[in-house]
Order: structure tokens, then sequence, then C-alpha cells
């Protein structure tokens, strides 16, 4: 996909020339799952795979959203952006334009051809990379001069309000903030943020999607978040904390018998724990020590299976399948889990055989053919 495609299939679809074209990249997050909720570390990078916007304004109050994955064409009134559970994909873009007017911000009438290259239902965060274009784009057209930190406030408020993911940040701040060649570690507490280069020395970045379809996600997400809240409800009644990873490890070991119902328990000290390891594993990885820092990976998963049970059949037997093959010094779920991707650090003069070897082992413990991508990590969401 590049700009020219984009703006190409603009024209035969709506007949005139793009005026714009924006990018919004997916996000893979190396390690910190499920802190970002918990006020702590995440370390993500945005990536190449992405969503493509051509833009053209109109005079009228009407926006045409038309993509090419899928069928449905909405045409939304700028006077009623409400959510309309037909309107499905379209709801994303709607939302974020329903926001910044509710913001007092002027939209006017747009034309909008979107085209995007994320594997559907991979969890590399499409929804986050459609509302982050949308905001930017909207900033851009209408010259409304939000900082990029608001706009990624803004597309995470949509998720949290107007769609009903109680999501954290992570996913729009990755892909608002992402730059290329680097993960970003983000402290979600209070939004500092400092690059770090993925130099992985002879191993590589690779990612592979179960290709398992991801239902009640999003029920599940929430759920959980409401255990980790209800962790802290009992915590905070001995420590004055703001959130769960406000804790050390060994603060959380000596209180954690404060928290009454034992998942939440569970859930909490996953979150405590993964939030340590996202500071050694940048640590490790600024000194060079790759296997050492990809080992954490492997710790991140097993926490998620058995501490925040979020992984599932075919993301342990995907990660398993990788941390057994020699060449793969650490695998794990990435994003949200129950189905998805895993994120994986192989060598790179062994990724051909992993990729068949990994492959075949899945597909024989789920029946399941898994996808591989070598994806560049890239910037974040742009006017091309
Ligand atoms: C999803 C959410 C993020 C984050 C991850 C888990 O991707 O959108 O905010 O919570 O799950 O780390």
């Amino acid at each position: 996909m590049d700009k020219n495609t984009v703006n190409q299939n603009f024209k035969k679809i709506y007949g005139r020339d793009a005026q714009y074209t924006f990018f919004s990249p997916g996000r893979v997050n190396v390690i910190g799952e499920h802190t970002d909720h918990n006020g702590g570390y995440v370390f993500p990078c945005a990536l190449s795979l992405g969503t493509y916007a051509a833009v053209s304004r109109r005079d009228d109050r009407k926006v045409s959203l038309i993509s090419e994955n899928f069928k449905l064409r909405v045409e939304a009134d700028l006077d009623d952006l409400s959510y309309k559970k037909s309107d499905d994909w379209a709801n994303y873009p709607k939302g974020v334009m329903f926001e910044l007017s509710r913001r007092g911000y002027t939209l006017g009438g747009m034309d909008i051809f979107i085209s995007g290259d994320i594997p559907n239902g991979s969890g590399l965060s499409s929804s986050a990379s459609i509302e982050v274009l949308t905001a930017v784009l909207c900033n851009e057209i209408f010259d409304f001069k939000i900082d990029m930190v608001e706009l990624v406030k803004i597309s995470q408020y949509v998720e949290n309000n107007y769609i009903g993911v109680n999501c954290g940040i992570m996913d729009q701040f990755a892909a608002g903030m992402g730059k290329e060649n680097c993960a970003v570690m983000l402290d979600c507490a209070n939004l500092n943020y400092e690059y770090s280069p993925l130099e992985l020395g002879e191993y590589e970045l690779v990612i592979a999607n179960t290709n398992k379809r991801r239902g009640l996600t999003d029920s599940k997400y929430n759920e959980r978040r409401a255990e980790c809240v209800e962790a802290l409800r009992d915590l905070q009644t001995v420590s004055d904390i703001k959130n769960i990873c406000d804790l050390s490890k060994a603060e959380f070991d000596m209180i954690s018998g404060t928290i009454k119902n034992p998942e939440a328990l569970k859930r909490a000290r996953h979150a405590v724990y993964e939030n340590e390891r996202v500071k050694e594993a940048v640590k490790l990885l600024r000194q060079g020590e790759i296997t050492e820092f990809a080992k954490l990976l492997n710790d991140s998963h097993e926490s998620l299976e058995n501490d925040y049970e979020v992984t599932g059949f075919e993301l342990d037997s995907l990660a398993g399948a990788a941390q057994r093959f020699d060449g793969c010094a650490g695998a794990r779920m990435t994003g949200g889990g129950f189905g998805g991707c895993t994120v994986n650090i192989v060598k790179k003069s062994k990724i051909p055989e992993f990729i068949e070897k990994v492959g075949d082992e899945y597909f024989k413990l789920t029946g399941l053919k898994a996808d591989f991508y070598q994806t560049k990590i890239a910037g974040g969401a742009r006017k091309l």
C-alpha cells in the first residue's frame, strides 16, 4: 500500500482527486501487557502496517466513509454523529468526529476513502490506528492545532466512551507517537515517555498471527479491568497508592493479602510483576543483553497465561512452539489476548526455518495456519 494507490482508488470512487492523504500505523507491544490501565509501563512500537486515508473536502455537512476493507459504505451527517450499531466499522471515524465536535471543534463535510493493511482481527490495533488517523486528518484539514498527545487522548476517550471498550492508552499512543526503528517506553501513569532503539543484534522481531478469531474479547477485557479495579480498592485500604503499578514486587507481596477475591489478586500480581519486567527489559536491551531481554518475554507470557489468564490454547500453542525452537530467544502473546498475535525474538539466520517449523507445529496442535510478518518499525500517524 502507498499514497499513490490510495489516491488512485479515491479518484475511482469519488471521480475527483484527493486533496490530502494520511497514514496511521498499527502497533505491536514488545513487553508490558495489561499494565497501561494499571498505571504502569508499556513498550510498544508502531508498524509499517497501518491505515491510509485519502480525503477531499465537500461543501455540505456530510461525511462519506468508504473503506477498501469493508463492504459497508456510510454517509454520516455532521449534525448527527451518534453511535449506530449498523454503522459497524464507520463508528470509529464517526466517534472521533463526534468527540471533536462535542469539544467545540468545527468540522466540515468530507469524502473519505480508507484502506488498511493490518490483518483483520490480528490484535495489532487496527481500531486505534483508524481512530488516530481520523483525529490527525481532522486536525490537519481544519487546522485545529491540537498536539499529538491530545489527539491520542481523544482517540482513547472515543474507544472508552463511544465504542465502549475500557482500554488503556497504549495502542493510541503507539499509533500517534511511534518512531522509526524505536520502541517507546511509556509511563501510563503520567504519559512520560522515552524512545529506545530496538537494536536486536543478530536477532529480529517476528510477529506471528494465530488466526484465531477473537470472540468476546471486549467483554473479557472489561471484566479483567474490573477485577484490577477491585484489587486496587482493597490495596488502597492499607496503602496510599493511585494505581496498582505504583507498588514494587516486594511492596505488593507484603500487602497482597488484603485483596479478598483470589482472581483479582492474580490479576494485580500480573500487573505489578509485568511492570517490573518492562523496566528490566528496557535496561537489558540498552545494555545489548538481547538473550536476557528476550527471556523476559517468556516470563511475560507465563504470567499472562496463569495470572492474568488472557492467552488461551492458540496463543499458548504458538508461543510454546516458538519458545521450543532453537534460535528463538523469547516469545509471548502481544496485545489484549484471547487470540491475535505473538511477538518473537528470532535469530535472523534462522527466520525461514522458524516460520516453517513453528508454523508446522502450530498447525499440528490447533489445525490452524499461522501467518508470520517481518514488518518494519515505523513512525507515528502523519500527513503524507
Ligand atoms: C489492548 C488495549 C490496550 C492494552 C492491551 C493490553 O490492546 O487496547 O490498552 O491494555 O490490550 O496490554
